[in-house]
């Protein structure tokens, strides 16, 4: 089966093609340099961006492949959660084409996306636990099924990945800035000059926005930390590589510490989890990475962790949930609706009666 996926949901065109869960071809326009000269997304640009790109990105992927458009199977889309007129652009878009190509339309739900998207590249094995570190959203999740889903813990405040972005700002980087921290915190010197966030509350939940004011605190105090430009390199500004060894190990620590939680929290209501679902841009950090790994060993369970060009933003993982929900019988009509950042994305599938 041949799943055309659709990404628009933040500052990321991208069109992807999927065969039987196996990666076909995928187009993708960035606006990150647009956006990065305003230190973040700007709604309005990015819609309009999106209009300009999202047929010229189809047409890039079917340029070079035995396949066209007419060949697709199914279209999926990412509905949310995200920017709504981003959403708006990838949606209608997709309604055209599945009205044009008389083929189903699935609306997919882009935290789930990032969740599954390991399934491109490994066996899957269910129920699992979730955990998505993106850059608007931190969740960890009991996963039974492709369309099951429930949340058992969230951020209060800030995404995991925008303390990285909004620390990094304060740092003198450029948006997105956790890539760049993490190139910053394998030079430094990791030292215990913040307390990780949230760790002494009992609960599943997480809060990163104290962790952010600490480091407000310490730039204040340290502005040498602060990047004379945004090119810099670490060798020319050691006290920021310390400075990021020392937030990523704070970010790691309260990560492990409420994953390990969850665990426990899983095994007391006998949730029984086959594995540890990784996604989430933020997933892509070598730090977080070994330290989920290290957890995964240590407790036995298989984890399931996308390589990092899958961990951002991507088509492939809409189409290839899409796919696995088309599969199962889900589908949505045309009445389908962006879900943006902040409303709960509705369980609205329709179900055909024979699949299973
Ligand atoms: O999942 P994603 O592509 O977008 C959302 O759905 O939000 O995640 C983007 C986030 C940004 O906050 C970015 O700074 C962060 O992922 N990110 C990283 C790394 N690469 C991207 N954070 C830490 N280390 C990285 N290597
Ligand atoms: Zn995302």
């Amino acid at each position: 089966m041949l799943t055309l996926g659709i990404e628009s949901s933040c500052d990321e065109t991208a069109i992807a093609l999927v065969k039987d869960g196996s990666m076909i071809a995928q187009a993708m326009y960035s606006q990150a340099t647009l956006h990065a000269l305003f230190g973040g997304v700007v709604p309005e640009l990015a819609s309009r961006k999106h209009y300009e790109a999202i047929a010229h990105c189809v047409d890039e992927v079917f340029s070079d492949i035995e396949y066209t458009l007419h060949d697709v199977d199914c279209i999926a889309v990412a509905r949310g959660p995200g920017l709504l007129g981003s959403l708006l652009v990838g949606i209608a878009f997709a309604k055209g084409l599945a009205f044009a190509l008389q083929k189903p339309l699935v609306g997919v739900n882009h935290l789930h996306a990032h969740l599954f998207a390991s399934g491109m590249e490994y066996e899957l094995a269910l129920p699992s636990l979730g955990i998505l570190l993106s850059g608007g959203h931190t969740y960890t999740y009991y996963i039974t099924s492709y369309a099951d889903c429930t949340i058992l813990g969230r951020t209060l405040d800030d995404a995991v990945g925008e303390v990285f972005d909004k620390v990094g700002k304060m740092l003198g980087m450029s948006y997105p800035a956790g890539k760049t921290i993490e190139q910053f915190a394998l030079k430094g010197e990791m030292q215990a000059l913040f307390t990780p966030p949230y760790c002494k509350e009992n609960t599943l939940d997480y809060s990163f926005s104290g962790l952010k004011t600490q480091l407000l605190h310490y730039i204040r105090a340290n502005p040498e930390c602060v990047l004379a430009h945004h090119t810099m390199t670490p060798d020319e500004n050691m006290h920021c590589a310390m400075v990021c060894a020392s937030l990523t190990h704070a970010v790691t620590y309260s990560i492990t510490h409420k994953v390990t939680l969850t665990l426990q929290h899983c095994m007391k209501e006998c949730l029984q989890c086959e594995s540890l679902l990784l996604g989430g841009g933020v997933v892509a950090n070598s730090f977080i990475r070994k330290a989920l790994c290290d957890i995964g060993q240590k407790h036995g369970y298989m984890l399931s962790i996308p390589s990092p060009a899958l961990c951002t933003d991507n088509a492939y993982m809409i189409a290839y949930l899409g796919a696995c929900l088309y599969n199962e019988g889900y589908y949505h009509s045309s009445n389908l609706t962006p879900i943006p950042r902040g409303r709960t994305i509705p369980w609205d599938y329709h179900k055909q009666r024979d699949a299973t």
